[in-house]
């Protein structure tokens, strides 16, 4: 979204799922980017998929929706 703004994608393997492991990526995701001086981070998520909730509940909003999929961004400086 834009050139400051890294674009994250995160992915488990399917054994993993399910355990906390995504929720602990994009918390260390966070952390790192704080540390690299970013402001913020986006992503791109179907409006069906689970993952949306995992987002939201880690703070991202959405702030372009198209017709299945929203762009989220967390704004770091508020965590
Ligand atoms: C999305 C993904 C990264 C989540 O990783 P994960 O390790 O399974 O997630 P966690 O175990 O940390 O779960 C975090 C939250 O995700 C949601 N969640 C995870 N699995 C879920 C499921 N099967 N059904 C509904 N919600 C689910 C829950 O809100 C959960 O929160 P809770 O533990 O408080 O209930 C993983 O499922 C994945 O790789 N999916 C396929 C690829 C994909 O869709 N990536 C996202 C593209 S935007």
């Amino acid at each position: 979204m834009a050139e400051d703004v890294p674009e994250l994608s995160v992915g488990v393997l399917p054994p993993w799922r399910g355990q906390g492991v995504g929720r602990a990526l994009l918390t260390e995701l966070a952390r790192r980017a704080v540390e690299h001086g970013f402001a913020r981070v986006s992503l791109s998520v179907e409006r069906a998929n689970h993952a949306r909730r995992l987002y939201v509940t880690e703070g991202f909003t959405t702030v372009e929706s198209g017709p299945d999929s929203d762009t989220m961004v967390m704004v770091l400086s508020e965590r």
